[in-house]
């Protein structure tokens, strides 16, 4: 299983003061040496974190695979094509919004999500869509020609009770099945934390995890490059358990 680490706040805490660190790029490059599969920024409209410039110079310095997070807006879909990551992930966006609250509704936009899909994939770009855990979007975003879609584990992460967080993780696990059997490939990613992962990591159909808000939090106390290590471990752990 990949682990995408997303470092959109390490320039939370730089735009908090409008300032030059700490730097986006240096966490990328010890997420690198850290073993991280892939570094994922997401690139906002409002631009409340990461910045253009960041996009291009992680894409410069990284051996190892950029993941974009983008809306369909014009502007960014532009600069994407323009920047060309390895893979585009394709998320709602809400200004007022503290964090990516739901999946994309692909069937409500539908031709504007194949249009740019269409268009990042003949630049090369391999396209995921992140959606809720629902069938109905997995054939939407099929049909839309994504190559991937990430499912999003908020329901999962959020949930309020033990019975809750089980039929969340039921949901995930059928619509991983599901979406594999479609012949896409199949990542999730948002509030997965340290006392969490573990029961999604073991999901054998994920093959790409993205996680961010946690690992940055941990690595205020412990360091970047320990608190990647310690969440592979976790996730190395589920793993061996399906072997
Ligand atoms: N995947 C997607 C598509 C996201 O939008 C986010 C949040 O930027 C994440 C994963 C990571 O979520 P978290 O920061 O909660 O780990």
């Amino acid at each position: 299983m990949r682990l995408g680490v997303n470092i959109d706040h390490v320039a939370t805490i730089r735009q908090a003061r409008k300032t030059v660190e700490p730097e986006p790029v240096y966490a990328a490059l010890l997420a690198q040496e850290a073993l991280a599969d892939g570094i994922t920024v997401h690139l906002r409209e409002d631009r409340r974190h990461i910045q253009d410039s960041d996009v291009y110079q992680i894409k410069s310095v990284i051996k190892i695979p950029l993941n974009l997070e983008m809306s369909l807006n014009e502007e960014i879909v532009k600069i994407a094509l323009d920047v060309k990551p390895h893979q585009a992930t394709i998320v709602p966006e809400n200004r007022q919004e503290i964090t990516t609250e739901g999946g994309l509704d692909v069937a409500a936009k539908f031709e504007r999500v194949k249009d740019i899909t269409k268009k990042l994939k003949d630049s090369g770009i391999i396209v995921s869509l992140f959606i809720d855990p629902v069938e109905g979007q997995v054939d939407e975003a099929k049909n839309a020609g994504a190559d991937a879609v990430e499912f999003h584990t908020g329901g999962y992460a959020n949930a309020k009770s033990g019975r809750e967080r089980e039929i969340e993780l039921e949901k995930l696990v059928n619509a991983c099945k599901y979406a594999k059997s479609l012949g896409l490939h199949v990542h999730a990613g948002h509030g997965l934390a340290y006392e969490n992962v573990k029961p999604v990591a073991a999901i054998e159909e994920i093959e790409e995890l993205n996680i961010g808000h946690s690992i940055i939090a941990k690595s205020v106390f412990i360091g970047l490059k320990e608190a990647i290590r310690l969440m592979r471990q976790l996730i190395q752990e589920a793993r061996w358990k399906l072997v």
